[in-house]
């Protein structure tokens, strides 16, 4: 018996990193997960690797900066799966729309370029919006859904050199404490992740800002970063389950106890 036993999940950002140990962590419970990013060929390989451990698992190509192919992939999903039961809105994009990057880059707030915020926030917070939007006519008719979003300490801090980013993540906390409070009465929940965990992401903005990081990895009372599959997917399978029905519009910190608000 597993944890997620039938439900139909829906994970974005799922070719690496987090994502992907969370589609893997999901598929290992008994849920059916279809897994969307931009490159296809990375999703199909970890739809692949799902399928060879017994899983149930689709890939799709799916840019979550474009409306349109966010509502069209998730109904096509939801139409393949015949349901929906749980989204992960994971994926977050970093550059502009022309230079996309792997991560943030440091901008002071005087000189961040209004190109920058726009795909950040695109990509983060009206894509959180558009997924929400995409899976609540489902979850509304079932009584029943669980939304997981993703935000950052960095917001939560107002790390410096991180604008963009820092508004994108904190407007996806407001975001999903809004939706908890509408959406609760059809049985939604919506809640928030705040990770610390070793991922492509996490190195590349270590690469950026060596001493930055290596002063906030030493700073962390468990001495560590988390591992996106052993530390991040409890939690994960924990806010998808019956177990937190009663749990709506909270953010979790997973960080090793960076920061304890
Ligand atoms: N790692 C951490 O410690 C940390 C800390 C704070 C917050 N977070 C948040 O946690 C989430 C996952 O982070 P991560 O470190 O696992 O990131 P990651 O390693 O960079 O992986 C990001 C995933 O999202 C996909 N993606 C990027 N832009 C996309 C777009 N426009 N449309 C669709 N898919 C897109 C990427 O695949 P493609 O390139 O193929 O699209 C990739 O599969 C993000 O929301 C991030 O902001 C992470």
């Amino acid at each position: 018996m597993g944890q997620l036993d039938g439900l139909s999940t829906i994970v974005t950002g799922a070719g690496r990193g987090i994502g992907r140990a969370i589609a893997k962590v999901y598929a290992r419970e008994g849920a059916t997960v279809s897994l969307l990013s931009r490159t296809q060929a990375t999703v199909e390989q970890v739809a692949e690797e799902i399928r060879a451990e017994g899983g149930a698992a689709r890939a799709y190509a799916c840019d979550v900066g474009q409306r349109q192919q966010v509502f069209d992939v998730i109904n096509q999903a939801i139409t393949d799966m015949g349901t929906v039961d749980v989204l992960v809105n994971n994926a977050q994009g970093f550059g502009t729309q022309s230079s996309p990057r792997s991560s943030t880059k440091y901008f002071g707030v005087e000189e961040t370029p209004d190109d920058e915020i726009e795909y950040i926030f695109r990509t983060g917070a009206m894509a959180s919006l558009w997924g929400m939007q995409a899976v609540f006519p489902v979850m509304k008719a079932k009584g029943w859904g669980k939304i997981i979003n993703f935000s950052s300490t960095s917001g939560i801090l107002g790390t410096t050199g991180n604008t963009a980013y820092n508004v994108t993540k904190e407007a996806v906390r407001s975001l999903s404490r809004t939706a908890a409070n509408e959406w609760g009465q059809w049985g939604i929940n919506v809640n928030v992740i705040s990770p610390t965990l070793r991922t492509d992401a996490f190195e590349a903005w270590e690469a950026d800002r060596p001493e930055f990081v290596k002063a906030l990895r030493e700073a962390l009372p468990m001495r560590r970063l988390g591992d996106p599959e052993l530390d991040g997917g409890p939690l994960a399978v924990f806010l998808a389950s019956h177990g937190s029905d009663f749990i709506t519009g909270m953010t979790f910190m997973l960080n090793g106890g960076k920061l304890m608000p």
